[in-house]
């Protein structure tokens, strides 16, 4: 069975970014990646998988917000036991050469309310989805830890988590291996924006006092930062070489 994987970390601490590098090096070994943005205010992931245009929110197949409660029980693909890849409607999935995105849901407006039947939808979707051997599922989650309380991890294998070099970002990390450790699920961190050796001992011992597993370091690129800036595709690059390494990392690591 393949692999689903969970990418954690606080606002800004470069998760989408992790997202798209590992998909981009999986891309690379010709394996198929589904990536799901679970992010309701991620609006600029599609551009960097590059696609030219996101995926229609599956939120959109249980009627919006409005309808999730009466049409989850609803005949759909969501209602389906298991979904597969396959079995995800054209326009709710975009693909381009083994990679595949699709998106829960976004918040549009303001005052549109609580986000909770996102969080419902990305737990049943992670839940129903079967990933065939050679297929690996990447989830870009909210920053923060409510997704664990909306139970949006229970059937993920991994949980990666992000941390940037500040104090907050490592005290989040802490929290989210509490979570992740009470739901039974591994958890390693990734390093990332690091700007010098010392600061990648420095970082990797405080995550170690607390428990935490550093498997991968993803330098700060100035590359990385300028197709944030620019909303473009990452480019090939040492942060692309890293996060090859770290994929590599969990193929080896990771029973399937
Ligand atoms: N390794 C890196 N080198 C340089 N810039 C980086 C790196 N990683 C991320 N960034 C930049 O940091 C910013 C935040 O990254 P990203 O959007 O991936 O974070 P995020 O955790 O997904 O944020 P959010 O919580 O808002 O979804 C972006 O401008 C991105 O280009
Ligand atoms: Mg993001």
């Amino acid at each position: 069975m393949g692999m689903k994987i969970s990418v954690c970390g606080k606002g800004g601490s470069g998760k989408s970014t992790l997202v798209g590098l590992l998909a981009a090096a999986a891309q690379a070994r010709d394996l198929t990646t589904l990536v799901v943005d679970s992010d309701e205010s991620n609006s600029g992931l599609f551009r960097m998988l590059g696609f030219n245009e996101p995926p229609i929110p599956l939120m959109a197949l249980v009627g919006g917000k409005e309808g999730i409660k009466e049409k989850m029980n609803q005949p759909s693909i969501l209602s389906e036991t298991n979904i597969t890849l396959e079995q995800i409607p054209d326009g709710y999935i975009n693909e381009k050469n083994g990679l595949k995105l699709v998106s829960i849901g976004k918040i549009h407006q303001a005052l549109e309310g609580c986000a909770c039947p996102m969080g419902v939808l990305s737990r049943e979707f992670l839940k129903k989805l079967r990933l065939a051997k050679d297929e690996i599922a990447m989830v870009d989650m909210e920053a923060g830890i409510e997704h664990f309380g909306r139970g949006v991890d229970n059937s993920i294998d991994v949980v990666l988590v992000v941390v940037e070099p500040s104090f907050e970002s490592i005290a989040l990390a802490e929290k989210i291996k509490d979570l992740a450790a009470g739901i039974n699920k591994q958890l390693w961190a990734v390093l990332n924006k690091i700007s010098s050796d010392n600061l990648i001992d420095e970082i990797k011992t405080k995550l170690k006092c607390r428990e935490m597993e550093t498997i991968g370091v993803i330098s700060y690129d100035a590359s990385v930062f300028h197709a944030g800036l620019k909303g473009d595709t990452l480019i090939q690059g040492r942060a692309t070489h890293q996060a090859g390494e770290i994929l590599e990392f969990l193929l080896t690591a990771i029973k399937r």
